[in-house]
């Protein structure tokens, strides 16, 4: 995702006030931490130290914290859980309720699931022990991925060790300097590493504008190799989704490769939750790359691409995230397995996830709340258009028991900073009809009692105080 500049609804220039303030106190901090050495001989031997502070985002990383701990927001970063996260969780062995995780369908922690698993770990071990190519073949990584290519309508699947790694090494492999991206501007970021990797032009279109698509690549295509069209199937942010059919034309009359991820589509999208081609009636084979992941309805651990045999083979030979690479986990990839199987088995899993987002959006709307352009199938923004906002709100939604991430600048621009629920099979109506009511009450409340951004911006232009 492109990043705004406009951090906490500072204006550019407050902000780089704050920047200047801030390197200033940095740089007297590092170099009083730098050793001291008088001795010539000592210093010829002399490493300079990694300075992190100089690192890119550092600063915006201190600033966030600094700033939630000034207005005595919690961190709601890595909060530990401690037990199966579904529609409710244990957190500080307290309950909440919970929408905070990728368990879209319910089935983490299925005895079927977990059952597999297990006689996978007793059958191979808990790794393979190498990379697949060399020795870490098995059985069941093969009967995944016919499973995987069959419910895509594709030839062939290759599964891989990361849902984001599996972008970056496929995207960096497959595009070159003389090629040219064009992507959705919300992309995850797992696509713009990856095009990043290849050194390939990237180009990002509005969301999802299929039409500016177009004549981006009518301009682009004549002076690149090689052109890739990437979409998601089902927006992680935002949970919108994209006119297929139109951005296969584009990609048609382009001569362009079309590639869509399917992170947040399997297990949600379409009426047997085969993601966006089972929902828009296309042919798969319209599309040239399916990616999805085995970490949000599979509830396992892993990527894949799916698509042509020739793709695959190649892929399997030649990518280096796949050839130099662990296969993956005997009971990650037995994990899958299984949650597939209870996706085909059990439609009605999807039927109650759609239905209950569905809820979810339609009060939440109906209570004045910004849900933006989500079709409420499984994901729903809150925009509260300020982090220092989305941060309010999601604290004081744990306050009442409800865990809820908010999304904050750099994530997404600061204007489009959120809470984001993730729905599942499992939440209750009642559950979703108290969650908005409170949601609804606490935004009322946050929105009343405006933080006042002059005293975060004098507390964050302050000097730190010197460690120890
Ligand atoms: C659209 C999209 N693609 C890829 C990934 C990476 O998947 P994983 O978390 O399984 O590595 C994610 C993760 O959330 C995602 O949202």
């Amino acid at each position: 995702m492109e990043r705004s500049r406009n951090l906490f609804g500072l204006s550019a220039q407050a902000k780089a006030q704050l920047i200047a303030k801030l390197s200033a106190a940095s740089f007297v901090r590092s170099a009083e931490r730098l050793p001291r050495r008088s001795n010539p001989e000592e210093s010829s031997n002399f490493a300079p130290r990694l300075d992190v502070s100089e690192l890119d985002g550092f600063r915006d990383i201190r600033m966030i914290r600094e700033a939630a701990d000034f207005l005595g927001i919690a961190d709601p970063f890595f909060r530990v859980h401690e037990g199966i996260a579904g529609a409710e969780t244990l957190i500080g062995n307290k309950p909440y309720i919970n929408f905070a995780s990728y368990n879209y369908i319910g089935l983490n922690g299925h005895q079927h699931i977990t059952n597999a698993a297990k006689a996978a770990i007793d059958r191979y071990g808990t790794t393979v022990s190498a990379s697949r190519p060399v020795s870490g073949e098995r059985p069941i990584h093969r009967e995944l991925e016919q499973a995987l290519a069959r419910i895509h309508g594709c030839e062939d699947c290759v599964v891989l060790v990361g849902g984001h790694s599996t972008n970056v090494t496929v995207i960096g492999h497959l595009l070159g300097r003389n090629d040219v991206i064009v992507h959705d501007a919300l992309i995850h970021n797992s696509i713009v590493q990856g095009a990043m990797l290849s050194g390939a032009r990237r180009v990002p279109f509005p969301h999802l504008d299929h039409q500016a698509a177009d004549r981006l690549l009518g301009e682009l295509r004549p002076r690149h190799g090689r052109a890739l069209l990437v979409i998601e199937g089902h927006y992680s942010m935002d949970g919108d989704v994209p006119d297929l059919p139109g951005f296969i034309a584009a990609a048609r009359r382009h001569g362009a490769w079309l590639m869509v991820d399917e992170a947040h589509a399997l297990g949600v999208l379409g009426p047997r939750g085969f993601g966006t081609a089972d929902r828009s009636g296309i042919d798969p084979r319209d599309v040239d790359i399916w990616m999805g992941t085995l970490s949000k309805s599979l509830v396992s651990c892993g990527g894949f691409i799916a698509g042509r045999r020739d793709l695959i083979d190649y892929l399997k030979l030649s990518a280096p995230g796949f050839v130099f690479s662990v296969g993956v986990a005997p009971a990650a990839a037995a994990a899958a397995l299984a949650a597939l199987e209870l996706l085909e088995r059990e439609p009605e899993r999807v039927r109650q996830l759609n239905d209950r987002a569905a809820l979810f959006l339609q009060l939440a709307r109906g209570g004045g709340l910004d849900v933006g352009s989500s079709i409420g199938a499984s994901i729903v923004p809150v925009i509260t258009g300020s982090s220092i906002r989305a941060g309010r709100l999601a604290h004081a939604m744990f306050q009442q028991g409800i865990n809820v991430q908010p999304i904050l600048y750099p994530a997404v621009p600061e204007r489009a900073a959120r809470l984001r629920f993730f729905l599942t099979a499992a939440h209750t109506e009642e559950q979703i009809r108290d969650t908005v009511r409170i949601l609804i009450e606490e935004n009322r409340r946050v929105e009343a009692t405006p933080s006042d951004l002059a005293a975060v911006a004098r507390h964050l232009g302050k000097p730190a105080t010197p460690p120890g």
